[in-house]
């Protein structure tokens, strides 16, 4: 009979126990960072670098750019979760190299760092940024996160190219054409997602919306090596940088980038107002065979880099609801549901209208007949009478019927 006891596991196990006592930052198993440096990136957004250990390095040798960390930090007694974006490629040089490579003591770190952006904005962006001792320990997941250039079908093939020939085969520079749009921090997961897409060949566009000019020297790199990237600072400031005539992202400024839209992939990362400006401009535009434009567009999972809500929280959030029955009173179908409407209908094959899944775009809104959901970003709870709700964001907390 089976008894499941593993000693190789439990000699594991103990040793790892062992080991972090006589020291935090050691393990064999648990990803673990430990605090180098900050760096200024602009008034706002603070930079910061951390040596991986052990455990970190063999599990994840490497990771794809737009990835982030899901940290858990200490903050007087409490432990607290959060997720940052990863800044650039694991040996990708940064704006600090030469610092680190005139210090002794850094020297050997450098190798095996991480780095994350941050603009302090919350208790723990704060102590991040503010109060957490240089040599600090901290745990951390593995990178994760689908805002890959993974998404993107050409470059799925691109990758399996690479690996089977040393050389980047010329169909693949006529690949799909790229867009990236970043409002502010929201810029950080995009120099890994850029690098990688520049090196597979892609035409790259990068629109930035900011008060602050963050990470131009890489910028200015890319543009020097790669002569198909293309990068356009807007300057909410400044009248001078705006692309035809505004400050705002319109359907006017995604036509004036002059690029095959029905055939460009977009990566959106930015504030909700900028997502919002961003679907909007997308019904502005329209493109052949029906085709729409909101469909080519992926945004980063939690909005920003540094939300406090990420997919794997809404899962946590929801995962508890008794299941209950939702019915689509114009189609005539029911499901059960005991996740966000637009989840369980999806698990249950009916496919509703949507778009961002975050609560930003109101693509998903609908009529509720009657029923009470719960949104699971406000924790609000709806009456129980005829409303619009958005299906991403909403949770049946009773039977519901939607005017669908
Ligand atoms: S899908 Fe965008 S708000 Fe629901």
């Amino acid at each position: 009979m089976t008894t499941g006891y593993r000693p190789e596991w439990v000699q594991g196990a103990f040793v790892d126990f062992i080991g972090s006592r006589l020291h935090p930052f050691w393990s064999l198993k648990i990803p673990k960072l430990r605090f180098l440096a900050r760096h200024q990136l602009s008034d706002d957004l603070i930079a910061l670098q951390f040596e991986t250990n052990y455990a970190f390095r063999q599990q994840a040798p490497d990771w794809q750019g737009g990835q982030y960390l899901n940290l858990s930090v200490l903050i007087d007694g409490t432990y607290h979760q959060r997720s940052y974006s990863l800044v650039g490629l694991p040996q990708q040089p940064l704006w600090w190299q030469n610092e680190i490579v005139n210090n002794k003591t850094n020297k050997n770190n450098q190798r095996h760092t991480v780095t994350i952006a941050i603009k302090p904005q919350g208790l723990v962006s704060d102590y991040l940024t503010k109060r957490m001792s240089l040599g600090t320990v901290i745990n951390s997941s593995l990178p994760s996160g689908a805002f890959t250039l993974t998404q993107t079908p050409s470059v799925k093939l691109a990758s399996a190219l690479i690996k089977q020939e040393s050389t980047v085969p010329l169909a693949f520079k006529k690949s799909t054409p790229l867009l990236f749009i970043a409002g502010g921090s929201g810029i950080t997961p995009m120099l890994g997602l850029i690098t990688q897409a520049l090196k597979y060949g892609h035409q790259v566009t990068l629109l930035h919306y900011s008060r602050a000019v963050l990470l131009q020297n890489e910028w200015q790199q890319l543009a020097a090596i790669y002569p198909a990237f293309t990068y356009h600072l807007i300057n909410t400031t400044d009248s001078n940088t705006y692309l035809v005539g505004t400050r705002y992202l319109s359907g006017h400024s995604l036509l004036a980038l002059d690029l095959p839209l029905a055939d460009t992939q977009i990566f959106a990362c930015g504030s909700p107002a900028l997502l919002a400006g961003l679907y909007n401009a997308a019904t502005e535009i329209s493109l052949p065979q029906n085709k729409q434009l909101r469909d080519n567009i992926i945004v980063e999972d939690f909005g920003n880099a540094s939300s406090d809500f990420t997919s794997d929280q809404i899962h946590d959030k929801t995962a508890k609801q008794e299941a209950q029955t939702i019915y689509l009173r114009a189609r005539q179908q029911q499901f059960s549901s005991d996740t966000t409407l637009l989840i369980a209908a999806e698990k249950a094959g009916i496919r509703l209208t949507h778009g961002c899944r975050q609560g930003i775009c109101q693509l998903c809104r609908c009529r509720k007949i009657s029923g009470v959901v719960k949104n699971i970003q406000t924790g609000k709870l709806s009456s129980d009478g005829n409303e619009f709700i958005q299906t991403c964001i909403n949770i049946a907390m009773t039977d519901v019927v939607l005017d669908v």
